[in-house]
């Protein structure tokens, strides 16, 4: 399927969901930086030398205020990326451009958010490039809708929805920052009633029960078309793949990513002592013709599975047969044992 350019797409909207300003220009924030040093309006990220994170957005005249002391905007606007900046106190801080994975840990937060490790392995798993058109729910505070849009920026799109007014608001607040907005349609519905986009090339759900939204999954996908959702608890994922495999969905995977750092230390090099041991589960579908039989696209091991059942279950009904016919010719009835 061809993807829809900008234009179309802002058709495809009602008029009081189009986020303002969101004009195209050669000027998109998304695109990289020419410039080899900081400017006003630049996303800039301070590490101090405790190893301490800051983002920060340029204006002249500004301060930024730190334990390590106060940096001056006019300070680190003209710096060069990779040098360092003094507070007041002479502490250094290193002037950084952000990378995906700051400006995601660093949004402010309203509710749980996937985590970049996961991003990551969903943007690969939902095949998204740019010009991707992709659909997700929940919106949340927007840290999968940062790496869905870097990813299919600048000529797609991803279409967000949120059911929670403030949640929606706290989300286009954090894009707005962060200079994706260009590429996100957010709209503040429950996707209950379904997606107002048709043939889109990827869906993502991070709700609560993902499988009551199959049907809608499947309106807005395109023939073929990527799903993914990330549940946090083993019931759900079993609730997932079962509804995933009656909607018409194969190449179903389940799988999930540990991530476990290391402390730098090269003559001491071992791992960190403690590591977040559990985000979420993904789950990965493909949405196939609903004329075909599902049951036949199941993964390998649900066939196996399906087949011994199936046997044990002929087993049992032969003996029960079997048991009936000793009974129906026993010359007397069976007595019960003494005792
Ligand atoms: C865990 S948060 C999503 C976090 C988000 N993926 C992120 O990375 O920031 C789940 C969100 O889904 C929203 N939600 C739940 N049911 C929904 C529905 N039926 N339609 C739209 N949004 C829904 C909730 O209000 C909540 O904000």
């Amino acid at each position: 399927m061809p993807n829809s350019g900008p234009s179309e797409i802002q058709q495809a909207q009602p008029a009081e969901q189009q986020p303002s300003g969101q004009e195209e220009s050669a000027l998109s924030p998304w695109f990289k930086p020419t410039a080899d040093h900081a400017r006003p309006g630049d996303l800039a990220l301070l590490v101090t030398s405790d190893q301490k994170r800051y983002l920060l957005t340029l204006q002249p005249g500004q301060e930024f205020h730190t334990h390590q002391g106060i940096y001056a905007h006019d300070q680190i606007i003209g710096s060069r990326w990779g040098s360092a900046v003094y507070s007041q106190l002479e502490q250094p801080a290193l002037v950084l451009q952000p990378g995906l994975g700051d400006l995601m840990m660093h949004l402010k937060r309203g509710t749980q958010i996937i985590y970049p490790k996961d991003a990551a392995y969903l943007v690969h798993r939902l095949n998204l490039r740019a010009g991707s058109r992709v659909v997700e729910a929940g919106t949340g505070s927007g840290s999968l809708t940062t790496a869905l849009a870097w990813a299919v920026a600048p000529t797609g799109v991803v279409y967000s929805y949120e059911t929670r007014v403030e949640i929606h608001h706290l989300a286009r607040r954090n894009l707005e920052r962060i200079g994706l907005l260009p590429y996100v349609r957010l709209f503040q519905a429950s996707i209950d009633q379904g997606f107002g986009q048709k043939n889109v090339d990827a869906v993502f759900l991070d709700v609560r029960e993902p499988w009551r939204y199959l049907e809608q999954v499947r309106a807005a996908l395109c023939p073929g078309g990527f799903f993914a959702s990330l549940v946090p608890t083993t019931n759900q994922v079993s609730d997932l793949i079962a509804a995933l495999e009656s909607a018409n969905f194969a190449d179903v995977a389940v799988e999930e990513l540990l991530l476990r750092r290391y402390k730098p230390v090269p003559d001491r090099l071992r791992p960190e002592d403690s590591m977040i041991a559990h985000t979420g589960y993904l789950i990965s579908a493909r949405c196939i013709d609903a004329g075909l039989d599902p049951a036949r696209w199941v993964a390998r091991e649900r066939q196996r599975y399906r087949a011994r059942q199936k046997l044990a279950a002929e087993i049992a009904a032969r003996e029960a047969e079997r048991a009936q016919g000793e009974e129906s010719g026993r010359k007397y009835p069976r007595l019960p044992l003494p005792g």
